[in-house]
């Protein structure tokens, strides 16, 4: 039998496990195939650290948030041990045919050069920021979606309560896709998101407008918004070399801008890693086991250097480079649509 190792690098996201679930069921059943478990990312493939993988152990895990295997944000080529010849001895001595890899742009990076260096390898995509240009959708984008709209439900009643503005911050450093969704089904009255830049000025004057008609104004703004008179000073580098605002978020920096030029009092969320933990939707979970279904038929056709995909309602296969070529942003057009009824 033909032996896979699954792994899951990269931020955490709900529908993982689905995934892992969806691959090894099918494998099993349809193939014959074996598995393992690569933990914590790539360094369980650079140093050979697995455990195992069947029926058993996937029992019931579609719905279970986050990832059996653990993640890492750890390279493969990172360390002296990495590197595709190390790996290749690594597969040889655990006898694995092929590795499956999931992840979002930095994994699909790193499988692509794998795979340039003659690693079997393929991928399912995964971000639950939704901006992987190969596919439709992501899982977890929903998920975060779903948490982030009941969050702006029950910011709006305390919101209302009180006639405060609530600003309430959602993840995306590089695209507001979960901003806009949460957005637009929480009934916002504005949205901020990284790739549109919007004044304090024009954000003060919708937020303005909502109060005049007697409402509690709540807007919703990505981790990654900045605001053209924002200035650099705010933000510093993390460990990961991503900058971070210094006060804890963008939301934490609007919120008393607005109340200092709006005199309306103004409260910050920041909902954080609640988007990413628990529960994964139902669609969320359908759309995992779909792909690791399909991952195991890519394995089968030795598909190396490919990865599945959401293609309209169907499964298909790309390249790794179709997921790197472009970060899905939020079009121009899409924003405006709605950007028309702020305020
Ligand atoms: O890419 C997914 C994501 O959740 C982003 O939305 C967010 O900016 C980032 O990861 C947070 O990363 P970490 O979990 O390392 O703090």
């Amino acid at each position: 039998a033909k032996r896979f190792g699954i792994l899951t690098s990269g931020g955490d996201c709900p529908g993982l496990n689905a995934v892992i679930r969806g691959a090894v069921l099918k494998g099993e059943t349809v193939y014959g195939h074996e598995f393992v478990g690569f933990k914590d990312g790539w360094y369980g493939l650079v140093y050979g650290d697995i455990m195992e993988l069947n029926r058993s152990t996937v029992r019931g895990l579609s719905h279970e948030g986050g990832t059996i295997l653990g993640t890492s944000r750890f390279g493969p080529y990172q360390e002296p041990d990495g590197g595709a010849e190390n790996i290749k001895k690594v597969m040889k001595n655990l006898g694995i045919d092929g590795v499956i890899a999931i992840g979002g742009e930095g994994t699909a990076s790193a499988s692509r050069r794998l795979y340039e260096d003659g690693i079997n390898i393929v991928g399912v995509p995964k971000t639950i920021d939704n901006d992987l240009d190969a596919t439709d959708y992501t899982f977890g984008f929903n998920t975060a979606v779903e948490i982030a709209t009941e969050a702006i439900d029950r910011l709006r009643t305390t919101g209302n309560s009180h006639k405060r503005c609530m600003v309430l911050e959602v993840m995306g450093r590089h695209a507001g896709w979960i901003a806009l969704y949460s957005g637009i089904a929480g009934g916002a009255h504005a949205i901020l998101i990284p790739e549109q830049p919007e004044s304090l000025d024009q954000i003060c004057a919708w937020v303005t407008h909502v109060k005049n008609r007697g409402r509690a104004p709540m807007v919703v703004v990505a981790e990654g918004f900045k605001f053209p008179d924002m200035g650099e000073a705010y933000s510093v580098k993390g460990l990961d070399g991503f900058n971070r605002p210094r006060l804890g978020g963008i939301a934490e920096v609007l919120a008393p801008l607005i109340e200092e030029r709006t005199g309306i009092e103004t409260r910050a969320t920041v909902l954080g890693h609640i988007q990413r933990g628990g529960v994964p939707t139902a669609f969320d979970r359908v759309l995992a086991t779909r792909l690791g279904m399909a991952i195991t038929d890519l394995c089968a056709d030795k598909g190396w250097g490919k990865m599945v995909a959401l293609n309209g309602t169907d499964i298909v296969r790309v390249d790794f480079s179709d997921a790197l070529a472009n970060q899905k942003s939020v079009p121009a057009d899409q924003y405006q649509e709605i950007r028309v009824i702020f305020g």
